[in-house]
C-alpha cells in the first residue's frame, strides 16, 4: 500500500506536532507528584519520539511502549533508544491507536501528544481507558478552540481542515462522561508552537512543494499547513494546544 503523503511531509521535521520538553515535563509533574513516578507508560502516536525520550529522562524507573502507525517514525525512535542508552526500557510497536495489541489494564500512564483528535478525542479516551490500570492516568495534548466565537477566517479554515475541533470545556465534559477525573490542564504558549513546529515546517514548505510537485493530495496538505501557520500568526488567541491530564478512579 502506498504511503499517504502526510507521513512524508511530517517526516521532514524533527517534531511531528507542537510541544517541547518543558511542557512534557509540566504535564508529567502533575502525574508524578501523585503517583511518585515509575510504572508502565504507553506513548501513543509517538512520531519520531521526542516526547518518548523526554518521558524516559523524566521517569528513570518507567518502562515505555512507544506506538505509531508509521514504521519509519518508529525506526527513528529505535535509533534514539540506542543513542540514549534506553534499550530494555523503551520498545516500539507499530499499531493503530484504535486497534492496540495490549491487554486490558496494562498501563499506568497513557501519553498522547498531538494525536488523539486523529480518531476523535471522545473515541480515543473511551477506547484507551480500558488499557489503563485503576488509578492510572491519561495525558492528551491536542488542538482546541480557545473561544466560542472565532473570527470568520479561522472558523472557515477549521470547518474545512478540522471540523471536529472542540472547545476545552467540551473536552472536560468528555472526560467526565468517560468516568475519568480531571487532574489538571494548561495551554501551550503560542511561542512554543512557532519554535517547535510551525517555524521548522515553514522552512520546509518550498522544498516540500518541489518534492511533491506532481502529487495533488500532498500539495493540498502543504497548502493547508501554510494557511494554518498564517492563521495562527494572526489569531494566536483563538485556538491552540491544551494539555489535559485525567485519572481513572481507583
Ligand atoms: C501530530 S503527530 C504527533 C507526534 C508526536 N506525538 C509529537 O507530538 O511530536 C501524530 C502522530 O500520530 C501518528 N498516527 C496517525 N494516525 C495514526 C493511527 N491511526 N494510529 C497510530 N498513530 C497514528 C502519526 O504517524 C504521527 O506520528
Amino acid at each position: 500500500m502506498e504511503t499517504h503523503p502526510i507521513f512524508k511531509i511530517f517526516d521532514s521535521v524533527p517534531r511531528q506536532g507542537a510541544g517541547d520538553d518543558e511542557h512534557t515535563g509540566k504535564a508529567f509533574s502533575l502525574i508524578a507528584e501523585q503517583r511518585k513516578g515509575g510504572g508502565e507508560i504507553l506513548d501513543v502516536g509517538c512520531g519520531k519520539g521526542v516526547q518518548t525520550m523526554a518521558l524516559a529522562r523524566l521517569c528513570p524507573s518507567c518502562r515505555i511502549v512507544a506506538t505509531d502507525i508509521y514504521q519509519p517514525f518508529l525506526d527513528a525512535v529505535d535509533e534514539k533508544i540506542v543513542a540514549g542508552g534506553f534499550s530494555g526500557r523503551i520498545k516500539t510497536v507499530c499499531a493503530s491507536m484504535d486497534d492496540l495489541p495490549f491487554g486490558e489494564e496494562s498501563f499506568d500512564i497513557i501519553w498522547a501528544e498531538g494525536c488523539s483528535s486523529i480518531i476523535g478525542i471522545e473515541k480515543a479516551v473511551l477506547y484507551w481507558k480500558k488499557f489503563l490500570k485503576q488509578g492510572g492516568y491519561i495525558m492528551i495534548s491536542d488542538i482546541f478552540w480557545f473561544t466560542e466565537s472565532p473570527s470568520d477566517e479561522v472558523r472557515k479554515f477549521f470547518a474545512e481542515f478540522h471540523p471536529t475541533m472542540m472547545t476545552e470545556e467540551k473536552g472536560f465534559e468528555i472526560i467526565q462522561k468517560a468516568g475519568l477525573e480531571k487532574v489538571g490542564s494548561f495551554r501551550l504558549p503560542s511561542s512554543v508552537w512557532e519554535e517547535s513546529f510551525y517555524g521548522t515546517l515553514r522552512g520546509k514548505f518550498k522544498e516540500l512543494e518541489e518534492e511533491f510537485a506532481d502529487d495533488e493530495t500532498a500539495l493540498m496538505i502543504i497548502g493547508g499547513l501554510k494557511r494554518q501557520t498564517k492563521i495562527f500568526e494572526k489569531y494566536p488567541d483563538e485556538f491552540g494546544n491544551t494539555y489535559l491530564i485525567m485519572k481513572k478512579p481507583l
